[in-house]
């Protein structure tokens, strides 16, 4: 079995944004897709790790802003390498507006977002995959959409070398994120440079 399959996998890029109580947060995620008509729904999976994820299970409501290729690495910073447990992610940013139901869409470097309500939640262990109908939603820009492989060519900073095998044939690559650590093994103690996931994240991948 080759687990580099997964890598195959196309994904678009997304702000998911929510509003609890007063509290609105968002998190970066790669899994919204479409997935049913009549009516339209939207499903996503959200880690239960994730603020955005609690917060959603209590105001059964999300908005989706569609990423384009014009957006900065600062966006994917902002929302997807910190925790609004730790930050307000929205304290010092003014590219958003509020939607009807109190949740922010982000207005630079978006080209599209949904507003949805959620109709069923499914327990998958590590995520929670929502299910929304879409409450309104409305196209930003002609940009193109911004694809997971997009973000990783073009906006990721390239990774530095930091530890390199004899070989140089070893690299470990943050599933998270995608930072790649070359050298073998990986410290128990290394923390992602990027997105501060741990080396439990991490997977050993073989050039
Ligand atoms: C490119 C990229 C894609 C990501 N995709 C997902 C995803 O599909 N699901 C998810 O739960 N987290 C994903 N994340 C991680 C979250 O955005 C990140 O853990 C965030 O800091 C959580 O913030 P929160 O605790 O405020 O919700 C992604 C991050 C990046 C940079």
């Amino acid at each position: 079995m080759d687990t580099k399959a997964m890598f195959k996998l196309t994904y678009g890029l997304f702000v998911l944004t929510t509003e609890s109580n007063g509290k609105i947060n968002g998190c970066i995620t790669n899994t919204a897709i479409q997935v049913a008509n009549d009516p339209t729904r939207i499903g996503l999976a959200v880690n239960k790790a994730n603020y955005t994820e609690e917060l959603i299970q209590a105001s059964r409501k999300f908005n989706i802003s569609v990423i384009g290729t014009d957006a900065d690495f600062a966006l994917f910073k902002r929302f997807g390498f910190q925790s609004g447990r730790d930050v307000d992610k929205f304290a010092d940013f003014a590219d958003y507006t509020i939607k009807e139901n109190g949740i922010p869409v982000i207005t630079k470097g978006t080209n599209a977002f949904m507003t949805c309500s959620v109709t069923e939640t499914f327990d998958l262990g590590s995520h929670t995959f929502f299910v929304g109908t879409i409450d309104d939603m409305d196209v930003l820009s002609d940009t193109e959409s911004c694809s997971y492989s997009y973000y990783q060519s073009n906006i990721k900073p390239k990774p530095e070398k930091v530890g390199e095998t004899p070989s140089g044939k070893v690299i470990w690559r943050c599933t998270v994120c995608g930072y790649e650590y070359e050298g073998d093994p990986i410290p128990e103690d290394f923390i992602c440079p990027l997105c501060k996931h741990p080396a439990s994240d991490f997977e050993r991948v073989v050039l």
